[in-house]
């Protein structure tokens, strides 16, 4: 190994990385006024059915926005639009976790509903999921995990374009001695995430935002989203802005009598990735969590889990369970206001999911199918 020249290389490397996101910082700090769906004519809704389960449970899902929507697409007010080519197949095959056309189709949307897509494991594709975020600039992953029976009612925050993610496959790596990583946060893009969980507090009544960092270890990124959480918490006196690492938030995630006590968190980008997988299986686990990716100028809805390959390969396919993305379409409807056919959705699904259950899904054949699910859910609209 030549270290000059290793340091040499870096060097260039990180001064590249530093300025992109000096610009994309910059950018941040003078991003457009969000855009108003009330105020459109037609809303565009990209359908993305993905890998593996995903085009199985996009077609239980658009079953269930076509009986739905009916007045809506029938007055051309809301477009169900197929975009083809996120496969794994085209990405591997383009060499781009979004092919340039799938991006610019998908930039003709103005909200896409995307199925899993896989990610390939090692190499330098990046997943098609952070790729869409970053290019959308859709900075929050909210995601919504409730038990009634417990009086959960959690709403997670996840900043969804930076930290570890936002160069997660651009590190550097010197064979066979040492690698490294990087971790990025921004002031913008911090104050944005944490105003949008705190908003949300405000609008729906809840008294304390929880803000999960390991800022005793990584003190210039997280100390820094934790402060940046705080001064705009200082806009917002009714709600309560508490810290909390995050190994012993998912510590207390598990605690019965503890958790919950817990309404709203605000989290850097790996943190709520990790913690929402574990919320999602308190509520009966990840196949039944939704998930948005709200930008300013976008948004995008999703399940939480991935492609599932093994049920595909297994022959289980057609037994997948479509509520993660059937709840994934009620928040793309409350997001573009039209909030009672979200509203009756979250109603039918509730009923075949916690309330009635005559139709019970167990990813396997001696449970229901998804289709017989999508019935159900459609039954109940
Ligand atoms: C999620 C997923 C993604 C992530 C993967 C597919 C890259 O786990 O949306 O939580 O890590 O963000
Ligand atoms: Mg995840």
């Amino acid at each position: 190994m030549d270290k000059t020249q290793v340091i040499e290389q870096a060097k260039a490397h990180f001064a590249q990385l530093l300025s992109d996101q000096l610009d994309r910082a910059e950018r941040l700090e003078n991003a457009a006024a969000p855009k108003d769906y009330t105020k459109l004519d037609k809303i565009v809704v990209g359908l993305c059915p993905g890998d593996g389960i995903g085009p199985i449970i996009m077609k239980e899902t658009r079953r269930v926005l076509e009986k739905l929507l009916a007045d809506e697409l029938a007055s051309g007010r809301v477009v169900l639009k197929d975009i083809e080519g996120l496969t794994i197949e085209n990405r591997m095959a383009q060499g781009k976790a979004i092919p340039d056309d799938v991006l610019a189709e998908l930039k003709k949307c103005d909200v896409i509903l995307k199925a899993p897509t896989e990610t390939p494991n090692g190499g330098t594709m990046e997943s098609a999921n952070v790729t869409m975020r970053r290019e959308l600039d859709l900075y929050a992953n909210v995601r919504p995990v409730s038990v009634p029976d417990e009086g959960i009612e959690w709403m997670f925050y996840r900043e969804n374009t930076e930290g570890e993610y936002a160069l997660g496959s651009k590190g550097v790596e010197v064979p066979g001695l040492l690698c490294m990583d990087f971790k990025v946060t921004t002031w913008a893009g911090t104050r944005r995430i944490a105003r949008a969980a705190f908003e949300y507090a405000k609008k729906n009544g809840k008294t304390s935002v929880a803000i999960v960092t390991k800022a005793n270890v990584m003190k210039k990124t997280d100390g820094n989203f934790s402060r940046i959480c705080h001064e705009v918490a200082a806009d917002y006196p009714g709600i309560k802005a508490e810290d909390w690492y995050m190994d012993i938030m998912t510590a207390n995630l598990i605690k019965k009598d503890r958790r919950n006590q817990f309404q709203v968190f605000v989290l850097p980008n790996l943190y709520g990735d990790i913690l929402t997988d574990e919320a999602a299986e308190i509520q009966g686990g990840v196949g039944t969590a939704g998930s948005a990716n709200i930008g300013d100028q976008y948004a995008m809805f999703e399940a939480i889990h991935g492609s599932a390959p093994r049920m595909i390969e297994e022959g289980r396919g057609d037994y997948a369970n479509p509520s993660s993305l059937i709840k994934a379409s009620e928040m793309m409807l409350r997001h573009i206001g039209l909030t009672e056919k979200a509203d009756k959705l979250a109603e039918a699904l509730s009923i075949c999911c916690d309330k009635e259950k005559a139709v019970v899904i167990t990813n396997n054949k001696d449970g229901a199918s998804c289709r017989e699910f999508g019935d159900y859910v459609i039954s109940k609209l």
